[in-house]
Protein backbone atom coordinates (compact mmCIF):
# COMPACT_ATOMS: atom_id res chain seq x y z
CA UNK A 1 0.00 0.00 0.00
CA UNK A 2 1.47 3.33 -0.92
CA UNK A 3 -0.12 7.44 -0.21
CA UNK A 4 -0.03 7.91 -4.17
CA UNK A 5 -3.86 7.84 -5.02
CA UNK A 6 -6.38 9.54 -7.66
CA UNK A 7 -8.63 12.13 -5.96
CA UNK A 8 -11.19 14.18 -7.84
CA UNK A 9 -9.69 13.15 -10.95
CA UNK A 10 -6.02 13.47 -10.97
CA UNK A 11 -3.01 11.85 -8.72
CA UNK A 12 -2.47 13.16 -5.56
CA UNK A 13 1.02 11.84 -3.34
CA UNK A 14 -0.48 12.24 0.28
CA UNK A 15 -2.52 15.18 0.08
CA UNK A 16 -0.62 17.16 -2.83
CA UNK A 17 -1.56 17.42 -6.36
CA UNK A 18 1.25 15.61 -8.30
CA UNK A 19 0.48 18.34 -11.21
CA UNK A 20 1.23 20.92 -8.75
CA UNK A 21 4.23 19.82 -7.84
CA UNK A 22 5.76 19.47 -11.62
CA UNK A 23 4.18 22.86 -12.42
CA UNK A 24 6.60 24.26 -9.21
CA UNK A 25 9.88 21.99 -9.94
CA UNK A 26 9.43 20.70 -13.45
CA UNK A 27 9.88 17.33 -14.86
CA UNK A 28 11.07 15.17 -14.98
CA UNK A 29 11.47 14.51 -10.68
CA UNK A 30 11.26 11.53 -8.31
CA UNK A 31 8.39 12.07 -5.49
CA UNK A 32 8.18 10.63 -2.22
CA UNK A 33 5.76 9.57 0.34
CA UNK A 34 7.03 9.74 4.29
CA UNK A 35 3.57 8.35 5.36
CA UNK A 36 4.44 5.23 2.70
CA UNK A 37 7.91 5.29 4.30
CA UNK A 38 7.03 4.97 7.49
CA UNK A 39 4.33 2.74 6.75
CA UNK A 40 6.91 0.61 5.05
CA UNK A 41 9.47 0.57 7.95
CA UNK A 42 7.06 0.26 10.69
CA UNK A 43 5.63 -3.66 9.48
CA UNK A 44 9.11 -4.84 9.38
CA UNK A 45 9.70 -3.38 12.93
CA UNK A 46 6.17 -4.87 14.27
CA UNK A 47 6.88 -8.20 12.07
CA UNK A 48 9.53 -9.04 14.54
CA UNK A 49 8.09 -7.60 17.90
CA UNK A 50 8.78 -9.37 20.77
CA UNK A 51 12.83 -10.36 19.62
CA UNK A 52 15.43 -8.20 20.17
CA UNK A 53 15.91 -6.29 17.03
CA UNK A 54 17.00 -3.88 14.91
CA UNK A 55 15.53 -2.79 11.58
CA UNK A 56 18.39 -1.55 9.18
CA UNK A 57 17.45 -0.07 6.36
CA UNK A 58 19.43 -0.78 2.90
CA UNK A 59 20.44 3.01 2.34
CA UNK A 60 21.72 2.00 -1.36
CA UNK A 61 17.82 1.82 -2.52
CA UNK A 62 17.13 5.57 -1.70
CA UNK A 63 19.73 7.41 0.39
CA UNK A 64 18.66 10.90 0.09
CA UNK A 65 19.57 12.06 3.65
CA UNK A 66 15.45 13.72 4.03
CA UNK A 67 14.80 9.85 3.54
CA UNK A 68 17.65 8.49 5.66
CA UNK A 69 16.64 11.30 8.82
CA UNK A 70 12.89 10.06 8.33
CA UNK A 71 13.45 6.25 8.90
CA UNK A 72 16.39 7.63 11.73
CA UNK A 73 13.67 9.25 13.72
CA UNK A 74 11.70 6.49 14.06
CA UNK A 75 14.63 4.55 15.27
CA UNK A 76 15.80 2.75 11.95
CA UNK A 77 19.83 1.76 11.59
CA UNK A 78 21.47 1.73 8.52
CA UNK A 79 23.21 -0.91 6.53
CA UNK A 80 25.99 0.88 4.69
CA UNK A 81 28.10 -0.67 1.50
CA UNK A 82 30.65 2.38 0.91
CA UNK A 83 32.46 5.34 2.53
CA UNK A 84 30.24 7.51 1.35
CA UNK A 85 27.18 5.82 2.23
CA UNK A 86 28.57 6.13 6.00
CA UNK A 87 28.88 9.83 5.96
CA UNK A 88 25.63 10.00 4.55
CA UNK A 89 24.22 8.49 7.21
CA UNK A 90 26.22 10.06 9.64
CA UNK A 91 25.19 13.31 8.30
CA UNK A 92 21.57 12.37 8.82
CA UNK A 93 22.24 12.51 12.61
CA UNK A 94 22.33 8.34 12.40
CA UNK A 95 24.28 6.93 15.55
CA UNK A 96 27.44 4.90 14.31
CA UNK A 97 26.30 2.19 16.88
CA UNK A 98 22.76 1.74 14.56
CA UNK A 99 25.17 1.17 11.55
CA UNK A 100 25.96 -1.89 10.18
CA UNK A 101 28.72 -2.11 6.82
CA UNK A 102 27.97 -4.90 4.18
CA UNK A 103 29.94 -4.80 1.08
CA UNK A 104 33.20 -7.45 -0.33
CA UNK A 105 35.32 -4.23 -1.11
CA UNK A 106 35.69 -2.40 1.95
CA UNK A 107 38.81 -0.38 1.40
CA UNK A 108 41.15 0.40 4.50
CA UNK A 109 39.98 4.27 4.14
CA UNK A 110 36.42 2.61 4.92
CA UNK A 111 37.30 0.92 7.56
CA UNK A 112 39.38 3.60 9.09
CA UNK A 113 36.17 5.83 8.97
CA UNK A 114 34.24 3.54 10.46
CA UNK A 115 36.10 2.28 12.98
CA UNK A 116 36.85 6.13 14.16
CA UNK A 117 33.12 6.82 13.59
CA UNK A 118 31.89 4.63 15.40
CA UNK A 119 30.00 1.45 14.20
CA UNK A 120 27.78 -1.32 15.21
CA UNK A 121 29.63 -4.00 13.12
CA UNK A 122 31.07 -4.96 10.29
CA UNK A 123 29.78 -7.21 8.17
CA UNK A 124 33.02 -9.26 6.85
CA UNK A 125 32.84 -11.06 3.11
CA UNK A 126 36.67 -13.17 2.90
CA UNK A 127 39.57 -13.83 5.06
CA UNK A 128 41.98 -11.18 3.31
CA UNK A 129 39.00 -8.71 4.04
CA UNK A 130 39.23 -10.19 7.99
CA UNK A 131 42.73 -9.76 8.05
CA UNK A 132 42.58 -5.95 6.60
CA UNK A 133 40.21 -5.10 9.07
CA UNK A 134 42.06 -7.37 12.05
CA UNK A 135 45.01 -4.80 10.51
CA UNK A 136 43.48 -1.56 11.21
CA UNK A 137 41.48 -2.01 14.10
CA UNK A 138 45.01 -2.81 15.73
CA UNK A 139 46.76 0.28 14.65
CA UNK A 140 43.81 2.27 15.46
CA UNK A 141 43.71 0.53 19.17
CA UNK A 142 39.81 -0.29 19.13
CA UNK A 143 38.37 -3.55 18.43
CA UNK A 144 36.22 -4.31 15.66
CA UNK A 145 32.92 -5.90 16.64
CA UNK A 146 32.25 -8.39 13.03
CA UNK A 147 29.65 -11.43 11.59
CA UNK A 148 31.10 -13.44 8.74
CA UNK A 149 29.06 -13.02 5.88
CA UNK A 150 28.07 -16.90 4.81
CA UNK A 151 26.70 -17.95 1.47
CA UNK A 152 24.31 -20.34 2.25
CA UNK A 153 24.36 -21.57 -1.90
CA UNK A 154 20.49 -21.26 -2.22
CA UNK A 155 19.12 -20.25 -4.89
CA UNK A 156 16.56 -16.71 -4.32
CA UNK A 157 14.71 -17.68 -7.67
CA UNK A 158 15.37 -13.89 -8.72
CA UNK A 159 16.42 -12.14 -11.56
CA UNK A 160 20.22 -13.78 -11.82
CA UNK A 161 21.74 -9.74 -11.23
CA UNK A 162 20.61 -9.41 -8.37
CA UNK A 163 20.71 -13.19 -7.02
CA UNK A 164 23.61 -13.30 -4.28
CA UNK A 165 23.63 -16.42 -2.09
CA UNK A 166 24.56 -18.95 -4.44
CA UNK A 167 28.26 -20.12 -4.59
CA UNK A 168 28.81 -18.47 -7.81
CA UNK A 169 28.10 -15.59 -6.61
CA UNK A 170 31.06 -13.30 -5.09
CA UNK A 171 28.84 -12.55 -1.91
CA UNK A 172 29.95 -14.05 1.52
CA UNK A 173 32.35 -16.93 2.28
CA UNK A 174 30.76 -20.59 1.53
CA UNK A 175 29.46 -22.11 4.52
CA UNK A 176 30.92 -25.09 3.96
CA UNK A 177 33.57 -23.57 5.16
CA UNK A 178 32.51 -20.96 7.89
CA UNK A 179 33.92 -22.93 10.76
CA UNK A 180 37.69 -22.51 9.74
CA UNK A 181 36.72 -19.18 8.93
CA UNK A 182 35.33 -18.59 12.54
CA UNK A 183 38.36 -20.11 14.17
CA UNK A 184 40.70 -17.93 11.92
CA UNK A 185 38.81 -14.65 13.10
CA UNK A 186 38.68 -15.47 16.63
CA UNK A 187 42.89 -15.65 16.27
CA UNK A 188 42.66 -11.98 15.19
CA UNK A 189 43.01 -9.94 18.41
CA UNK A 190 41.38 -6.73 16.56
CA UNK A 191 38.22 -8.28 15.76
CA UNK A 192 35.10 -9.29 17.79
CA UNK A 193 32.60 -11.56 16.53
CA UNK A 194 29.53 -11.41 17.19
CA UNK A 195 27.13 -13.05 15.04
CA UNK A 196 26.67 -14.26 11.40
CA UNK A 197 25.01 -12.45 8.73
CA UNK A 198 23.64 -13.60 5.06
CA UNK A 199 22.20 -11.99 2.25
CA UNK A 200 20.80 -14.27 -0.52
CA UNK A 201 19.35 -11.42 -3.03
CA UNK A 202 16.62 -8.79 -4.05
CA UNK A 203 13.10 -8.63 -5.23
CA UNK A 204 12.54 -12.43 -3.76
CA UNK A 205 9.01 -13.19 -4.13
CA UNK A 206 8.69 -16.22 -1.72
CA UNK A 207 9.66 -17.39 1.38
CA UNK A 208 11.31 -20.76 0.54
CA UNK A 209 14.79 -19.58 -0.10
CA UNK A 210 14.56 -17.23 3.02
CA UNK A 211 13.62 -20.25 4.97
CA UNK A 212 16.12 -22.10 3.91
CA UNK A 213 19.20 -20.12 3.66
CA UNK A 214 17.99 -19.37 7.40
CA UNK A 215 17.53 -22.81 8.72
CA UNK A 216 21.18 -23.20 7.67
CA UNK A 217 22.03 -20.34 9.72
CA UNK A 218 19.84 -21.41 12.72
CA UNK A 219 22.61 -24.77 12.29
CA UNK A 220 25.85 -23.05 11.67
CA UNK A 221 24.88 -20.45 15.06
CA UNK A 222 24.70 -24.21 16.87
CA UNK A 223 27.85 -25.29 15.38
CA UNK A 224 29.92 -22.15 16.16
CA UNK A 225 28.64 -22.20 19.84
CA UNK A 226 29.69 -25.82 20.06
CA UNK A 227 33.03 -24.67 18.44
CA UNK A 228 32.99 -22.16 21.95
CA UNK A 229 32.41 -18.87 19.33
CA UNK A 230 29.78 -16.76 21.10
CA UNK A 231 26.64 -16.04 18.75
CA UNK A 232 24.50 -13.19 19.64
CA UNK A 233 23.65 -11.33 16.68
CA UNK A 234 22.11 -12.86 13.59
CA UNK A 235 21.93 -10.47 10.12
CA UNK A 236 19.78 -11.61 7.98
CA UNK A 237 19.78 -9.42 5.17
CA UNK A 238 17.38 -7.92 3.12
CA UNK A 239 15.78 -9.06 0.06
CA UNK A 240 11.77 -9.53 0.69
CA UNK A 241 10.08 -8.48 -3.10
CA UNK A 242 7.54 -5.11 -3.96
CA UNK A 243 4.32 -5.75 -6.18
CA UNK A 244 5.62 -3.90 -9.45
CA UNK A 245 2.56 -5.41 -11.42
CA UNK A 246 -0.75 -5.51 -9.77
CA UNK A 247 -1.86 -7.91 -11.45
CA UNK A 248 0.79 -10.46 -10.55
CA UNK A 249 0.26 -12.44 -6.71
CA UNK A 250 1.15 -10.09 -4.04
CA UNK A 251 4.54 -11.18 -2.41
CA UNK A 252 4.62 -12.65 1.28
CA UNK A 253 3.80 -9.54 3.64
CA UNK A 254 6.30 -8.25 6.06
CA UNK A 255 4.48 -9.80 9.09
CA UNK A 256 4.77 -13.23 7.05
CA UNK A 257 8.40 -13.03 6.61
CA UNK A 258 8.60 -12.41 10.40
CA UNK A 259 6.94 -15.14 11.20
CA UNK A 260 9.15 -17.47 9.56
CA UNK A 261 12.05 -15.22 11.43
CA UNK A 262 10.82 -16.54 14.66
CA UNK A 263 10.08 -19.83 13.48
CA UNK A 264 13.37 -20.62 12.11
CA UNK A 265 15.75 -18.81 14.49
CA UNK A 266 13.56 -18.00 17.88
CA UNK A 267 14.91 -20.01 19.18
CA UNK A 268 18.70 -19.57 19.66
CA UNK A 269 18.13 -16.29 21.95
CA UNK A 270 19.99 -13.93 19.32
CA UNK A 271 19.78 -10.15 18.08
CA UNK A 272 18.05 -10.10 14.73
CA UNK A 273 18.73 -7.46 12.19
CA UNK A 274 17.44 -7.52 8.84
CA UNK A 275 18.70 -4.92 6.18
CA UNK A 276 15.56 -4.48 3.73
CA UNK A 277 15.46 -1.82 1.10
CA UNK A 278 13.24 -2.34 -1.66
CA UNK A 279 10.06 -2.72 0.47
CA UNK A 280 10.72 0.40 2.67
CA UNK A 281 11.55 2.83 -0.54
CA UNK A 282 9.62 0.77 -3.78
CA UNK A 283 6.32 1.79 -3.75
CA UNK A 284 7.18 5.12 -1.24
CA UNK A 285 8.29 6.71 -4.66
CA UNK A 286 7.48 7.78 -8.13
CA UNK A 287 8.89 9.20 -11.08
CA UNK A 288 6.98 11.69 -12.87
CA UNK A 289 7.83 12.81 -16.23
CA UNK A 290 5.98 14.69 -19.16
CA UNK A 291 5.37 13.39 -22.90
CA UNK A 292 7.37 15.24 -24.75
CA UNK A 293 5.89 13.86 -28.29
CA UNK A 294 3.51 11.51 -29.45
CA UNK A 295 5.41 9.85 -32.84
CA UNK A 296 3.97 7.60 -35.24
CA UNK A 297 6.13 4.62 -36.12
CA UNK A 298 5.73 2.75 -39.38
CA UNK A 299 3.75 -0.41 -37.09
CA UNK A 300 3.26 0.98 -33.43
CA UNK A 301 3.09 4.77 -31.87
CA UNK A 302 5.73 5.73 -29.84
CA UNK A 303 5.46 7.80 -26.44
CA UNK A 304 8.44 9.96 -25.86
CA UNK A 305 8.85 11.55 -22.44
CA UNK A 306 11.03 13.74 -20.76
CA UNK A 307 12.31 10.93 -18.52
CA UNK A 308 15.06 8.31 -19.77
CA UNK A 309 17.18 5.34 -19.15
CA UNK A 310 19.52 7.53 -17.08
CA UNK A 311 17.03 8.44 -14.74
CA UNK A 312 15.46 5.18 -14.19
CA UNK A 313 17.82 2.57 -15.28
CA UNK A 314 15.68 -0.58 -14.39
CA UNK A 315 14.08 -1.28 -17.24
CA UNK A 316 17.35 -0.90 -19.33
CA UNK A 317 18.99 -3.27 -16.81
CA UNK A 318 16.98 -5.97 -15.78
CA UNK A 319 13.87 -6.20 -17.89
CA UNK A 320 12.36 -4.75 -14.91
CA UNK A 321 8.49 -3.53 -15.21
CA UNK A 322 7.40 -0.62 -14.12
CA UNK A 323 3.38 0.42 -13.75
CA UNK A 324 3.03 3.54 -15.79
CA UNK A 325 0.16 5.56 -14.85
CA UNK A 326 -1.32 9.03 -16.41
CA UNK A 327 -1.72 11.83 -13.69
CA UNK A 328 -4.94 12.80 -14.98
CA UNK A 329 -6.98 10.01 -14.40
CA UNK A 330 -8.82 8.90 -17.66
CA UNK A 331 -12.54 9.35 -17.60
CA UNK A 332 -14.45 5.93 -17.81
CA UNK A 333 -15.01 4.66 -20.94
CA UNK A 334 -12.51 6.66 -22.80
CA UNK A 335 -10.71 4.72 -25.22
CA UNK A 336 -7.10 3.73 -25.19
CA UNK A 337 -4.05 3.10 -27.17
CA UNK A 338 -1.11 1.18 -26.99
CA UNK A 339 2.55 3.12 -26.92
CA UNK A 340 6.13 1.97 -26.69
CA UNK A 341 7.21 4.47 -23.85
CA UNK A 342 11.13 5.67 -24.56
CA UNK A 343 13.02 8.61 -23.32
CA UNK A 344 15.35 11.03 -25.60
CA UNK A 345 18.59 9.46 -24.88
CA UNK A 346 20.26 7.85 -28.06
CA UNK A 347 19.88 4.26 -27.55
CA UNK A 348 17.11 1.43 -28.46
CA UNK A 349 17.79 0.55 -25.46
CA UNK A 350 16.54 3.95 -23.81
CA UNK A 351 13.08 2.08 -23.38
CA UNK A 352 10.68 1.73 -20.59
CA UNK A 353 8.03 -0.13 -22.17
CA UNK A 354 6.82 -1.89 -25.25
CA UNK A 355 3.41 -2.36 -26.38
CA UNK A 356 2.20 -0.86 -23.21
CA UNK A 357 -1.95 -0.57 -22.86
CA UNK A 358 -2.31 3.07 -21.73
CA UNK A 359 -5.32 5.70 -22.17
CA UNK A 360 -4.68 8.04 -24.85
CA UNK A 361 -2.08 10.72 -24.25
CA UNK A 362 -1.17 13.98 -25.78
CA UNK A 363 1.81 16.11 -25.63
CA UNK A 364 2.24 18.08 -22.33
CA UNK A 365 0.61 14.91 -20.50
CA UNK A 366 1.90 13.99 -17.24
CA UNK A 367 2.87 10.11 -16.49
CA UNK A 368 4.06 8.44 -12.95
CA UNK A 369 6.12 5.48 -13.22
CA UNK A 370 5.28 3.87 -9.96
CA UNK A 371 7.24 1.96 -7.29
CA UNK A 372 10.59 3.99 -8.49
CA UNK A 373 11.33 5.04 -5.53
CA UNK A 374 14.15 1.79 -4.68
CA UNK A 375 17.32 1.77 -6.95
CA UNK A 376 15.65 5.08 -8.95
CA UNK A 377 17.39 8.07 -8.22
CA UNK A 378 20.16 6.18 -6.54
CA UNK A 379 21.14 4.81 -10.12
CA UNK A 380 20.62 7.28 -12.12
CA UNK A 381 23.31 8.98 -13.70
CA UNK A 382 23.92 12.09 -15.88
CA UNK A 383 24.66 10.30 -19.32
CA UNK A 384 23.96 12.79 -22.31
CA UNK A 385 24.58 15.56 -19.81
CA UNK A 386 20.96 15.22 -18.97
CA UNK A 387 20.97 16.82 -15.30
CA UNK A 388 20.31 14.52 -12.22
CA UNK A 389 16.63 15.14 -11.93
CA UNK A 390 15.24 16.58 -8.61
CA UNK A 391 13.85 14.53 -5.46
CA UNK A 392 10.40 16.09 -3.40
CA UNK A 393 9.69 14.56 -0.36
CA UNK A 394 5.71 14.86 0.67
CA UNK A 395 4.51 15.02 3.86
CA UNK A 396 0.65 15.65 4.56
CA UNK A 397 -0.18 18.71 2.45
CA UNK A 398 3.65 19.88 2.58
CA UNK A 399 6.04 19.00 0.22
CA UNK A 400 9.97 20.19 -0.03
CA UNK A 401 12.68 19.58 -3.03
CA UNK A 402 15.44 17.54 -0.91
CA UNK A 403 17.87 17.38 -4.21
CA UNK A 404 17.46 20.38 -6.25
CA UNK A 405 17.92 19.97 -10.11
CA UNK A 406 21.75 21.31 -10.92
CA UNK A 407 21.83 23.82 -13.51
CA UNK A 408 23.82 23.25 -16.43
CA UNK A 409 26.78 25.46 -15.43
CA UNK A 410 27.23 23.46 -11.91
CA UNK A 411 27.71 20.38 -14.20
CA UNK A 412 29.93 21.78 -16.70
CA UNK A 413 32.38 23.67 -14.55
CA UNK A 414 33.03 20.01 -12.67
CA UNK A 415 35.53 19.68 -15.88
CA UNK A 416 38.79 21.30 -15.17
CA UNK A 417 41.08 21.52 -18.24
CA UNK A 418 44.66 20.41 -18.41
CA UNK A 419 47.64 23.04 -18.44
CA UNK A 420 47.65 22.22 -22.23
CA UNK A 421 44.35 23.19 -23.06
N1 LIG B 1 21.66 -6.10 2.25
C1 LIG B 1 22.60 -6.33 1.33
C2 LIG B 1 23.90 -6.85 1.76
C3 LIG B 1 22.35 -6.05 -0.04
O1 LIG B 1 23.29 -6.29 -0.94
C4 LIG B 1 21.08 -5.55 -0.42
C5 LIG B 1 20.78 -5.25 -1.82
C6 LIG B 1 20.12 -5.32 0.58
C7 LIG B 1 20.44 -5.61 1.91
C8 LIG B 1 18.76 -4.77 0.29
O2 LIG B 1 18.01 -5.63 -0.50
P1 LIG B 1 16.48 -5.28 -0.81
O3 LIG B 1 15.71 -5.36 0.47
O4 LIG B 1 16.45 -3.91 -1.35
O5 LIG B 1 16.07 -6.29 -1.79
N2 LIG B 1 19.56 -2.43 -8.16
C9 LIG B 1 18.77 -3.63 -8.08
C10 LIG B 1 18.76 -4.20 -6.67
C11 LIG B 1 20.12 -4.47 -6.12
C12 LIG B 1 20.13 -4.99 -4.71
C13 LIG B 1 21.50 -5.00 -4.14
N3 LIG B 1 21.61 -5.42 -2.77
C14 LIG B 1 17.37 -3.34 -8.60
O6 LIG B 1 17.10 -2.22 -9.04
O7 LIG B 1 16.52 -4.23 -8.63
Amino acid sequence: MDHFLYRDGTLFAEDVPVAEIAATVGTPFYLYSTATFERHFRLFDEALEGMDHLVCYAMKAASNQAILKTLGDLGAGMDVVSGGEYARARAAGIPGDRIVFSGVGKTRDEMRMALTGGIRQFNVESEPEMEALNAVALELGVIAPITVRVNPDVDAKTHAKIATGKSENKFGIPISRARDVYAHAASLTGLKVIGIDVHIGSQLTDLEPFRLAYQKVAELTEALRSDGHTITRLDLGGGLGIPYERSNTAPPLPVEYGAMVKETLGHLGCEIEIEPGRLVAGNAGILVSEVIYVKQGEDREFLIIDGAMNDLIRPAMYEAYHDIIPVVEPAPGLEGATYDIVGPVCESGDTFAKGRDMPTLAAGDLIAFRSAGAYGAVMSSEYNTRPLIPEVLVKGDQFAVIRPRPTYEEIINRDTLPAWL
